[in-house]
């Protein structure tokens, strides 16, 4: 079992005084996800994410990291959390360890769901997700980037952000340079080797051009103001 025994009493105690959640109905029906684009993967389940870096090469990686953010947001974020961030109904996946031990677990409640005394608290995925959903999501929410650390970055953050909105006198190398530098300060949670935080994201957009700057720019308002 991947659940610390202190994690576990912690979030079970916090469940239980939000267990009223789940009395307002029923878990409302998985969502289907596109997986164009990713390799597909057959009928029996893997038990190890094939979607890592190392594995499918980075394309397929990036790839399974953006289908996956869109699968985890209609299905998983109403319980596990905005980003992966729980606020306490479900446990917190990002710490779930990026390694077979971790994926075996994450399978098995994918799978299966999670039923207590009659009542659904966790929908079963599946069948009607399918695998190359299932490893797309695991591959976003091993990626997460640690929330401490992108909040200990705030302040250069916003002064990167605010000298890309003067794109014309702003030297694209040099602020490329910076947003990777801290990009490579910030962590997962799961031990996955790369964390898709939003100073990466916003690194990868800037070319030079005044658009990429905007897009960059705009990366970093939007993340940082989620991680409000
Ligand atoms: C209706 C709420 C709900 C939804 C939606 C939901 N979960 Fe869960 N999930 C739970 C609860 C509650 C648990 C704790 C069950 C237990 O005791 O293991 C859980 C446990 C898990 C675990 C085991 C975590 C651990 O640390 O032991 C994984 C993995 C998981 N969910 C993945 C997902 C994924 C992926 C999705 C979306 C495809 C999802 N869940 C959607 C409620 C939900």
């Amino acid at each position: 079992m991947a659940v610390s025994p202190f994690r576990f009493a912690a979030w079970a105690v916090m469940a239980g005084m939000a267990s009223g959640a789940f009395a307002a109905g029923p878990p409302v029906t998985p969502q289907a996800v596109d997986t164009t684009g990713l390799p597909e993967l057959g009928d029996e389940w893997l038990i190890e994410n094939p979607y890592r870096a190392e594995t499918a090469g980075e394309d397929v990686w990036e790839r399974a990291i953006e289908i996956g953010a869109s699968g985890y947001n209609q299905n998983c974020a109403r319980c596990h959390g905005i980003e992966g961030v729980s606020g306490g109904l479900a446990p917190d996946l990002r710490f779930l360890e990026a390694e077979e031990y971790g994926d075996e677990w994450y399978a098995e409640r994918f799978v299966n769901g999670y039923t207590q005394g009659g009542v659904t608290k966790m929908p079963e995925f599946g069948d009607l997700l399918g695998q190359e959903a299932a490893w797309a999501i695991r591959t976003y929410i091993e990626t997460r980037p640690d929330d401490q650390a992108i909040a200990d970055n705030t302040d250069a953050l916003k002064a990167l952000r605010d000298q890309m909105a003067e794109a014309s006198e702003t030297d694209a190398e040099a602020v490329r340079g910076e947003l990777i530098e801290i990009a490579e300060g910030i962590e997962t949670l799961s031990g996955a080797p790369i964390a898709d935080s939003i100073a990466r994201r916003a690194a990868l957009v800037i070319d030079g051009s005044p658009e990429g700057f905007k897009e960059a720019a705009e990366t970093l308002t939007i993340g940082l103001s989620a991680a409000q």
